[in-house]
């Protein structure tokens, strides 16, 4: 048996923001959160970038899907070196996507529909334009600016070597070299892009700021943070060399050395002094960590009592699509979630993965890949969006909280032919042009199948141009059609909150080789996972399914059903 007891309590009533608030229930233990990528979202002035005032104008749109909460991928100023993921100011919009006050209207929009919002916190490391880096840059070698971040002299003669052999995410060194009074000087490290220097976080000051930003945007009334790359924030204090290529997930094994770089135990100190600042708000504020940990045990360390709320689960995400892989990863993430008594979390699909309708429709076994171009072997596309709508509902009857991508409601696919000139992600020029990048999981949203830009702005600029097929996706050829993707999310989301399905208890009843089965409350979810239909148990009445069943009323490959015994 396995679930969450998240409390009791049926009167629901609404505070001084609107919000619906349920006594005595944890509302982030069951939500479904709806992840926003504002520069795809919806454009409201026509320049081909999403922004805060086409994500308010949009909220309708969250509301009718019936999700609990949003997060918005981060607006804040940045010169854009990964997608607003180097930030220069904590404390702003940037002008791309507006100005803080339409972050002001937005989140208190949100908040009048019933709508939690959680924002990105970027702690990692900074934009190489925010000040504090131009200052190191200024001060020179030993200096206080320079503690700030993680500077060191380069080894070999004349200090021409990186100072180790890290490799950064994106491809190539994860070290670059400054200039120090006309000279080449000290190297900083950045895991990610050179536009985005690590932190150090030994320094009293950037612990510090980051409690101040914290506060910044708790008192503006956000419902928590989405904590970027939160298993980096400490390395190892030797920098020690690391023989192995760069990946952002930590070690698979429990027993094997972790990369010096990820999941370090100190990381956990820091976010227990943010949890007494959160729990110092009124209103349930939480944290979220973006933590690729591997095994799920290590990962639930983030999620102790006096840490973060909820951490990804991506090692279900990386599933793969079979009875006895996702029965494993479902078990082992209930009781590795149990253990600390935190809810456990389900996620598909996001901005830095090939969405799951394509993903899904590649051969079972296949490496997780860094983006899908012209020339790599193409998904079937058909097979993909039938897996994709099984997966989907297999998700939503999970008990715990679910995330949801922006357009995977739409069933959008990957843009898998995404020219090369097009693309934006720093990973395709790091890599030397081997790693495409996550670009075809970015490609701005279809709303309306004859408008330009397929509606996503009055335009049709789109900073990353849209496939021709996208206007069968697009919402308004969904909305209200039986059997659409979009009514299959909504009515799924629908069904999950009359069952309290996010707050219930699963019991297996059936994990076989190509069947799954679970209850889960007073719901039976079967998935078959094999070549040949499967029957419905007798008496059972069909509540809802991710594809038409059988004639004869059995249940086909790649499909997930809901129902009543
Ligand atoms: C996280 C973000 C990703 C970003 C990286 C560096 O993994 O999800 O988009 O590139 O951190 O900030």
């Amino acid at each position: 048996m396995h679930g969450s007891n998240t409390g009791e309590g049926s009167e629901h009533h609404r505070d001084a923001a609107g919000t619906v608030r349920r006594p005595g229930r944890r509302w982030w233990t069951e939500a479904v959160i709806y992840q926003i990528y504002p520069r795809s979202f919806a454009d409201s002035d026509g320049d081909g970038i999403g922004d805060l005032p086409g994500i308010t104008a949009r909220l309708g749109h969250l509301t009718e899907l019936g999700v609990d909460a949003v997060w918005l991928s981060p607006f804040y100023p940045s010169p854009q070196a990964d997608a607003g993921y180097d930030v220069a100011d904590y404390r702003d919009v940037d002008p791309l996507f507006g100005r803080l006050a339409d972050a002001d209207k937005l989140i208190a929009e949100a908040r009048s529909r019933g709508l939690r919002v959680i924002v990105d916190l970027v702690p990692n490391h900074t934009s190489s334009a925010h000040r504090w880096f131009l200052e190191a840059l200024a001060a020179g070698p030993g200096s206080p600016a320079r503690q700030r971040y993680v500077f060191r002299d380069g080894k070999g003669p004349e200090g021409a070597e990186p100072p180790n052999d890290w490799q950064s995410v994106f491809g190539g060194p994860a070290w670059t070299r400054v200039t120090d009074d006309g000279h080449p000087g000290q190297w900083y490290l950045h895991l990610f892009d050179t536009g985005q220097p690590d932190l150090n976080w030994d320094h009293p000051e950037v612990r510090a700021e980051f409690l101040d930003i914290l506060r910044f945007w708790l008192d503006r009334g956000v419902d928590g943070f989405r904590v970027d790359v939160a298993h980096g924030l400490v390395k190892q204090a030797d920098l020690a060399d690391w023989h192995e290529p760069q990946e952002i997930l930590s070690g698979k094994e429990i027993d094997k050395p972790r990369p010096p770089m990820w999941d370090q135990d100190g990381v956990h100190e820091i976010y227990r002094e943010w949890r007494r600042v959160l729990d110092s708000y009124d209103g349930e504020r939480v944290l979220v960590a973006e933590a690729w940990v591997e095994p799920v045990e290590r990962l639930a360390a983030y999620v102790r009592p006096d840490e973060m709320h909820q951490a990804f689960n991506f090692e279900y995400l990386l599933a793969a699509w079979t009875a006895p892989a996702q029965y494993a990863v479902i078990t082992r993430s209930l009781e590795a979630t149990d253990a600390v008594g935190a809810p456990t979390t389900w996620v598909l699909s996001n901005h830095d993965v090939v969405r799951h309708a394509s993903r899904l429709g590649l051969p079972i076994g296949t490496v997780r890949p860094n983006g899908i171009g012209i020339g790599d072997e193409q998904p079937d596309a058909a097979l993909g969006l039938r897996r994709a709508r099984a997966a989907t509902l297999l998700m939503l009857a999970l008990p715990g909280s679910a995330y949801l991508y922006q357009g995977e409601e739409l069933g959008l696919p990957e843009h898998t032919t995404l020219p090369d000139e097009a693309r934006q992600d720093p990973t395709w020029e790091r890599s030397g042009h081997t790693l495409r990048g996550r670009d075809g999981c970015r490609v701005p949203i279809p709303w309306e199948a004859d408008a330009p830009s397929y509606g996503f702005g009055p335009t049709d600029a789109s900073w990353l141009p849209q496939p021709p097929l996208w206007a069968e996706y697009a919402l308004d050829r969904q909305r209200g059609v039986p059997g659409s993707t979009y009514e299959l999310y909504r009515t799924a989301l629908r069904l999950r909150h009359e069952h309290g399905l996010g707050r219930g208890t699963l019991f297996w009843l059936e994990s076989g080789d190509e069947v799954l089965t679970f209850r889960n409350g007073r719901l039976t979810v079967l998935t078959n996972f094999g070549d040949a239909s499967v029957p419905v148990p007798g008496g059972a009445e069909v509540l809802h399914a991710s594809a038409p069943l059988d004639e004869d009323g059995r249940v086909p490959t790649d499909v997930t059903v809901w129902f009543r015994s």
